[in-house]
């Protein structure tokens, strides 16, 4: 079996093969199959190329209609980029990440390159647990705010990932509905609306914290980010019993997006609204894996 050349001295290290790394970045595609996108559009692909796999955004899933720029799409591959990264590290691999654009080919968003193996031992098992119990969920939050502990949790795990949540409070939640509705009823997303799912109605959610996934500059880079930061504050909230539902009806559109960052006192750019709530639906087990992902292969 060939051997994956430059593994570092001084590690303990499984011996890698090449179909052992070939493996690990099928299974991490496949895990990524899990993570959350905009209308369960999954606007990823992947390649896998030797020790390396690949994300790229596939252009024809993004939902143009609530989607022009592509920001709600790339987050959603960052979501998937994350759960990726938890899937080799679960396993103990570790890797080299390359988030630079390409500018000669933009729809590269990342890549991840697998270095070692070590026998320290998997990390984030948690978290990689929370892939499979995760998902939305829209039900009503009526019962006590979630606690601060498990709040601190989620903002820890969005914050380790270069984005930042703000927290917002009652008036600001007030505003902010206004501001997102647009004079409709409540500022359900374009997700629920197309999905079916009931709104989430202010009225209904008096149980809730709201929070906006926000950072300091506004490209397709930060809106990877703040997908990677998504999937870590979700996955955590799984983990601690927080339920979560997007909304993006606060950002989808350009004046309304202004107008939440200007509510906001200007400290970033808003990327998502998040509700959270105390889980109340127990995790229904392993929901079954997502169709194939797709991947290239070189
Ligand atoms: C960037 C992004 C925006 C989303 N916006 C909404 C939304 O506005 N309303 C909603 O109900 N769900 C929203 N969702 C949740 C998706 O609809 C959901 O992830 C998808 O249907 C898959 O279901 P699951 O999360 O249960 O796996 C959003 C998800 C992402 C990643």
């Amino acid at each position: 079996m060939k051997s994956v050349d430059a593994v570092p001295t001084g590690a303990t290290i499984y011996p890698i093969g090449a179909q052992a790394v070939v493996h690990a970045l099928l299974a991490a595609a496949n895990a990524a199959g899990f993570a959350p996108s905009i209308l369960d559009s999954q606007p990823w692909r992947w390649r896998l190329t030797g020790n390396t796999l690949a994300l790229y955004l596939d252009r024809d899933r993004i939902v143009d209609d609530v989607d022009v720029d592509g920001r709600l799409a790339i987050i959603s591959c960052g979501a998937a980029l994350h759960h990726a990264r938890i899937a080799l590290a679960a396993e103990g691999w570790r890797l080299k990440m390359n988030r630079r654009p390409d500018p000669a080919d933009p729809d590269r968003l990342a890549s991840l390159r697998l270095e070692e193996r070590s026998l320290a031992g998997p990390a984030n098992t948690p978290l990689m647990s929370s892939i499979r119990l995760r998902r939305t969920d829209r039900s009503p939050v009526t019962g006590a705010r979630i606690a601060a502990a498990q709040l601190k949790a989620v903002t820890a795990a969005v914050r380790a990932e270069e984005t930042s949540l703000h927290v917002l409070y009652p008036d600001e939640v007030l505003d902010l509905a206004r501001v997102a509705s647009g004079g409709r009823p409540a500022w359900s997303g374009s997700g629920d609306r197309a999905i079916g799912a009931g709104p989430a109605g202010l009225a209904d959610d008096r149980g809730a914290t709201f929070a906006l996934l926000y950072g300091h500059t506004d490209e397709p880079e930060d809106w990877l980010r703040a997908g990677e930061a998504l999937s870590a504050g979700w996955l955590t909230a799984t983990a601690a019993g927080v339920s979560v539902l997007p909304l993006s009806a606060a950002v989808e559109v350009v004046a309304t997006r202004q107008a939440v960052q200007i509510m906001i006192g200007c400290v970033g750019y808003p990327y998502l609204l998040l509700r959270l709530g105390r889980a109340t639906m127990p995790p229904s087990g392993p929901r079954r894996a997502p169709a194939a992902q797709v991947i290239d292969r070189r």
